[in-house]
């Protein structure tokens, strides 16, 4: 069972589940960027747009998708919603993704959090397999998994119609086993399981 109510530490980074006090935040992000997350987010629906949905996102207990969001640790701005997902439990098969406050783009920021949240994810003994995939073009998040180290698996081709446009687009997939290939990081949480 992923613990859903820790507190991650990384160098720049608090990494916590999102509640109603981010929602705002969360929301004018969301706004700022939603052409692109339409563009590469699978949820990215036009319904998923209003406040109301980001409240629904953040209030969502179903444990199928534990939601972690990264803040600043010295400004306390957010910075990136991620999440570890439950796919296959019995085969300790889990995913996680991001998307990204468009104001703090290219600085690192996205490989921080997930590299945390998979470490966080792989200190729990049901985590054996990460997933993560990104679509065809979606070139600054392939580079993001490429810094991760995550291995290439396949591409299923055409299988996602894009909100923005209806394009139908190729997903890549890829996997990770174990976090021994992450880039280094001093990360630390508060409560959850002991890092093996
Ligand atoms: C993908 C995303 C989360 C990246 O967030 P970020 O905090 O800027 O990511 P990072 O700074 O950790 O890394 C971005 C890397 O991509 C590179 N990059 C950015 N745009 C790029 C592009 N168009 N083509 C190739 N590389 C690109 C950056 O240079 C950086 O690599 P570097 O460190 O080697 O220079 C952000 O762009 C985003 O939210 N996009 C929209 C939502 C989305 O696509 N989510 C992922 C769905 S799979």
């Amino acid at each position: 069972m992923i613990c859903a109510d820790a507190i991650i530490t990384t160098p720049r980074l608090l990494l916590r589940k999102p509640t109603v006090e981010d929602a705002h935040a969360m929301q004018s992000a969301k706004e700022a960027c939603w052409p692109e997350l339409q563009k590469w987010m699978s949820w990215s629906s036009d319904e998923r747009k209003p406040l109301s949905a980001t409240l629904e996102f953040i209030n969502a207990d179903d444990g199928q998708y534990i939601q972690y969001c990264a803040f600043h640790r010295v400004s306390g701005a957010f910075l990136i919603a991620t999440g570890i997902g439950l796919q296959d439990p019995n085969a300790g098969l889990y995913s996680t993704g991001y998307w990204a406050n468009p104001n703090f783009l290219n600085k690192g920021f996205a490989t921080e959090a997930t590299n945390a949240i998979i470490r966080f994810a792989f200190a729990h003994d049901d985590v054996k397999k990460m997933h993560i995939c990104h679509y065809e073009g979606n070139d600054a998040s392939k580079r993001v998994i490429e810094k991760l180290g995550f291995d290439y698996t396949d591409t299923e081709e055409k299988s996602h119609a894009r909100h923005s446009d209806g394009k139908y687009l190729d997903t890549h997939n890829y996997l990770m086993t174990s976090p021994q290939n992450l880039p280094e990081l001093d990360v630390s949480w508060t409560k959850g399981p002991t890092q093996s």
